[in-house]
């Protein structure tokens, strides 16, 4: 019996989740396990009535399930920056949940802008670091508001934080057969300490994974050749906000924010497993945006659960949606519902 917390969230978070726990209850009983889930009332909507963003008691609550699984975040009455980093990081911090994984898989049947490569060539995964970096907060201002003002946003790069996160990217690869290459995503020219410490880590880590081989692009050049040779990549490992960044490329080139999902983990306990796109409120309330996002993440979950054959039968289910039924995966131009969409996934499983 599988404890999942449920965190709708704001927007089109509530119509996402719902599609995915359809879903998520159409597989336990295929799959003979059980799963409970409990709505937590997190998000703009809360704050906005109470100023309340993440209650210690609600953290501390949260501490207690097997595993997380979030809609959206983000509120366009409230400004920029609070929810994102009061909720979501303030989630990924507290729980410690130090690895971002972002599979950037193109599914059979769906489109890719990018022309004459197909699922063979966009099939890989990246290993964001999520709790360091320019994320951690490190910083502040000087004279602020004068026209000497100082603005200062530091990078914070831990040895402990990124062996650890390089450490996971390098089992991710043995323990994935098909997943050999680890390209280290960096900027060695210039962030001459934070990626100098990357680096040194990841050569010194290497040797105990001879299995893996290793790689490394400067971030700039990556986002080239994820277009040019998506081909080339199996594992990429990298920082908090190149991660960030060169995620919803990955995105994008796999058909979409309707199909991106993500993993914000810590090996072993619980994490959180969310659609990676927006929560996109001019969509909200309209029953058309794309669930499948939704959907994966809720397979991906699964899989950190253990239920991977479930969480494989998803994905095939979701494939023969994708090649076969919809005909977008853009909001509103999928030919279906959010709901039907959910109900294809659930009958297709
Ligand atoms: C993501 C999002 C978040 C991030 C925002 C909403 C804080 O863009 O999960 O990629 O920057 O990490
Ligand atoms: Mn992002």
């Amino acid at each position: 019996m599988y404890k999942i917390a449920v965190i709708p969230g704001d927007g089109t978070g509530l119509e996402q989740v719902t599609e995915g726990v359809k879903v998520l209850n159409a597989a336990q009983h295929k799959f003979n396990f059980k799963m409970e889930t409990f709505h937590f009332d997190l998000g703009g909507e809360r704050y906005l009535r109470s100023g309340e963003i993440l209650p210690d008691s609600v953290l501390e609550e949260l501490k207690n399930f097997d595993a997380i699984y979030l809609g959206a975040i983000g509120h366009p009455d409230v400004k920029p920056g609070i929810l994102e980093r009061g909720l979501l990081l303030q989630l990924r911090f507290a729980l410690d949940l130090y690895i971002n994984l972002r599979p950037v898989k193109l599914f059979p049947g769906v489109l890719t802008p990018i022309k004459d490569k197909g699922p063979d060539d966009i099939d890989f995964v990246v290993i964001r670091e999520n709790t360091e970096g320019l994320y951690a907060g490190a910083g502040g201002f000087l004279r602020k508001g004068t026209p000497h003002e100082v603005a200062i946003q530091e990078s914070v790069n831990t040895r402990f934080g990124v062996e650890r996160c390089l450490r996971y990217a390098f089992e991710y690869c043995r323990d994935q057969r098909q997943r050999q290459k680890l390209t280290l995503c960096g900027k060695t020219n210039v962030l001459t300490y934070a990626f100098d410490l990357w680096e040194r880590a990841f050569h010194e880590i290497s040797p105990t994974y001879p299995e893996v081989k290793c790689d490394y692009a400067h971030v700039d050049a990556i986002t080239m050749w994820m277009i040019k040779n998506p081909e080339w990549f199996d594992v990429i490992v990298t920082d908090n906000l190149f991660g960030d960044i060169i995620t919803d490329l990955g995105a994008m080139i796999q058909g979409g924010m309707g199909i991106a999902a993500g993993g914000n983990i810590h090996p072993g306990r619980v994490s959180i497993f969310e659609p990676i796109g927006g929560s996109a409120p001019k969509y909200t309330g309209k029953g058309v945006i794309n669930p499948l996002a939704a959907i994966c993440a809720g397979a991906m979950m699964l899989n950190h659960l253990g239920e991977t054959a479930a969480a494989d039968c998803i994905e095939k289910a979701v494939i023969a949606v994708c090649g076969t039924k919809l005909k977008s995966l853009n909001a509103g131009q999928m030919g279906y519902s959010t709901a039907e969409v959910g109900d294809l996934v659930a009958e297709a499983l």
